[in-house]
């Protein structure tokens, strides 16, 4: 439950992340010019002016919305999730504090985080922002694994080159041309006038406070009191909501007269063309020729023309002789001009007030003195495609290819994951069938452990415990050399497999204290054990040594149960794979009828005794890999039969997981062979 609802978290915040940086990146990358001018207000708000000329302001805008877009798209379809989140989580960590400072102080009033599209106020920005930054955190403490991937891995690169030409096209079309969508006041189809107006339902209500023989009390301009009433106050209060202007600066002054013509023009029936040049010292003068032409059709045609600027009136004699400009100018304010068109200078074409066309200066309408008058002509008519209309236009340009090859990747995931589950199952089925092939084997191993009553007791416990219930494996009893003899009485003719802990590894002789594999197999004992870690760690067992002892046992009918295992240092550092096959070197010189009876036994010496246990995986990958080397150095059906244990802290509570491993065939057990119910216990887990 509780990893559900992180689930739902980690997603729900990368979505919200997602979300707000492709649209901060698409939104600013619409309109670098827009971006241009507020990274350059920051910079004068700063007195850095001088470090942000239009150029580099141009480029870092379009790198930041570039970067703000691909972080938005990664983070949306899963991709570089890690190295996403992180990069995110610096990103908010960079700008939250400096939006803090920008409330604070209030520099520039809107921060320009989404461009014209939607405007925001510092502290609207910082909350944002803040909000941002705990999904970030979100996203980097619990969102390693849990972000949903859209795309798969080995596909995501397509989508992700895709987008980022995408933007950049999108960026430099409106570096070119003029912003795909307009989000502006001056947009076509604007009227003009109605965007100069405040908006909403404010009135303005003005209450008196008056005076009568020393009483004072306020009345509203209904109930304003008779000339006995002196005033002494009043005060006016805006009730309902005020929505400003969107334009609240246009005014369009004759450079000559200085006279204000901005009613004048808006209210004129007719069309007029304002060319729009903010600065005329920047602006584009390789078209003059399309200015003046345009001008003349004008002139020929009785429209007015006006060139807007807010350059003084040096700038606007220079441009007159290097253009031979015959247009009148006027003045208007800088900003306003700026937000009229994103070209310096740009063309717009006015009728009673509504804009009508919008041209940058790349692309001038083609017209001269003899072209028809616009109001025959399709250039007079007005071509609303709307905002809705055109974003609708570039969101299906975008979205369509990008969702095809979504698809189609989905597709071939699906199918490819459909594909490597079956594969995977068929595999683990076929090891399964091979694995029931194989002897499933529980041996216990005494060590030094119980006196000779103490033994018989549990050999004959564990004997009644089996004949009550037959087991489903072969069980075998290791015990020291002094219980042989006797415990073989007790378990002939029963299920239980008898051996030996250690055998010598010379045939006979002169060895005080040593006991012979003919002697074991005397006993009654079928198994010995040999190479176990603790004769190989106390008694200096080598493998020369223990090769000896593995060909008498066998040369003497004993089934040998070998032991391998690394210890701590060696798993630590990776080594245990070298160490096991440095191991089996015991066994490299048998012929594969010898093999046939080594039963082997992976015991990592860190888990005997210890009460740690490797953990299912482990053995199950040690225990593939000694297969492998048994399938190198005899055959793959030596490697398919031979049995192979795991040994070290087995117990009741973990034996059935552990043999569930298609390469575990079972386990050899110390400390928990010593109880009948706890052996009994791990023979049950093959039930
Ligand atoms: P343990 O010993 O089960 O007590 O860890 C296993 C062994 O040494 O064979």
């Amino acid at each position: 439950m509780k990893q559900k609802l992180l689930w739902l978290l980690v997603n729900l915040c990368r979505f919200v992340v997602a979300a707000a940086f492709i649209f901060s990146g698409v939104t600013k990358m619409i309109d670098p010019h827009g971006v241009e001018y507020k990274l350059q207000d920051y910079a004068e708000a700063f007195g850095l002016a001088s470090l942000m000329p239009s150029t580099v302001a141009i480029v870092a805008g379009m790198l930041l919305a570039l970067v703000e877009f691909r972080l938005g798209f990664c983070a949306f379809f899963g991709i570089y999730r890690r190295i996403t989140a992180r990069i995110l989580l610096v990103f908010m960590l960079l700008f939250t504090p400096l939006t803090l400072y920008l409330a604070l102080t209030n520099p520039v009033t809107d921060c320009g985080c989404f461009g014209e599209a939607l405007v925001l106020t510092n502290w609207q920005t910082f909350g944002k922002n803040i909000i941002l930054l705990l999904c970030t955190i979100v996203m980097v403490v619990w969102g390693r694994t849990r972000q949903l991937r859209i795309i798969s891995e080995s596909r995501q690169w397509i989508i992700l080159i895709y987008s980022q030409i995408f933007v950049l096209c999108l960026g430099f079309y409106a570096l070119w041309r003029l912003p795909l969508v307009d989000f502006r006041p001056f947009h076509i189809g604007a009227n003009i006038p109605e965007q100069m107006q405040d908006g909403g339902d404010a009135e303005f209500v003005t209450t008196y406070l008056m005076e009568k023989d020393g009483k004072q009390q306020w009345f509203g301009l209904e109930d304003y009191p008779d000339s006995t009433w002196t005033y002494v106050d009043s005060k006016t209060e805006v009730i309902g909501e005020l929505i400003p202007a969107a334009i609240d600066n246009l005014q369009m002054y004759d450079q000559t007269t200085g006279e204000d013509l901005t009613d004048m023009v808006l209210a004129d029936e007719g069309y007029t063309f304002l060319l729009i040049s903010p600065s005329l010292e920047d602006a584009d003068d390789g078209h003059m020729d399309a200015y003046n032409r345009i001008y003349d059709f004008c002139q020929a045609n009785d429209y007015r023309f006006l060139c807007l600027t807010s350059s003084n009136d040096s700038c606007v004699v220079r441009w007159q002789e290097m253009t031979g400009a015959e247009y009148p100018f006027c003045h208007t304010d800088n900003l306003t001009l700026k937000t009229m068109v994103r070209s310096n200078p740009g063309l717009l074409l006015l009728k009673g007030g509504v804009v009508i066309g919008k041209w940058p200066f790349t692309d001038m309408p083609d017209i001269d003195e003899d072209s028809p008058r616009l109001e025959q002509s399709e250039l007079g008519r007005l071509h609303v495609e709307g905002n809705a209309k055109m974003a609708l236009k570039f969101f299906l340009w975008f979205i369509i290819p990008l969702l095809v090859v979504t698809f189609l990747d989905r597709v071939w995931w699906g199918t490819s994951i459909v594909i490597n589950r079956m594969r995977k199952k068929h595999n683990i089925v076929k090891q399964l069938n091979k694995k029931t092939m194989r002897k499933k084997i529980v041996a216990g191993n005494w060590k030094m452990n119980l006196n000779l009553q103490e033994g018989v007791a549990l050999a004959t416990e564990l004997k009644e415990a089996l004949a009550a219930e037959k087991p489903n494996c072969d069980v075998i009893i290791c015990t020291p050399f002094i219980h042989l003899a006797t415990v073989a009485g007790i378990t002939e003719g029963t299920v239980i497999g008898l051996g030996a802990e250690n055998c010598a590894d010379k045939e006979k002789g002169a060895y005080t204290g040593e006991v012979s594999a003919a002697q074991v197999k005397s006993t009654g004992a079928q198994y010995v054990i040999l190479g176990h870690s603790e004769r190989r760690t106390y008694y200096g067992e080598t493998v020369e040594i223990l090769k000896e002892k593995v060909d008498l046992a066998l040369a003497n009918g004993l089934k040998v149960i070998f032991c391998i295992g690394e210890v701590l240092e060696e798993r630590e550092a990776g080594k245990q794979n070298e160490v096991v096959a440095a191991q089996l070197e015991s066994l490299y010189h048998l012929s594969e009828e010898q093999l046939a009876n080594v039963i082997l036994a992976y015991e990592p010496v860190w888990a005997i005794g210890t009460g740690k246990t490797a953990t299912a995986e482990q053995a199950q990958e040690i225990h593939e890999f000694i297969r492998g080397i048994i399938a190198g150095n005899f055959s793959e059906k030596a490697a398919e039969e031979i049995s192979i244990l795991y040994g070290g802290s087995c117990k009741p509570s973990n034996a059935k997981e552990i043999f569930s491993k298609p390469d575990v065939d079972g386990g050899l057990i110390g400390g928990a062979a010593l109880k009948c119910a706890d052996f009994k216990g791990i023979i049950d887990a093959w039930n």
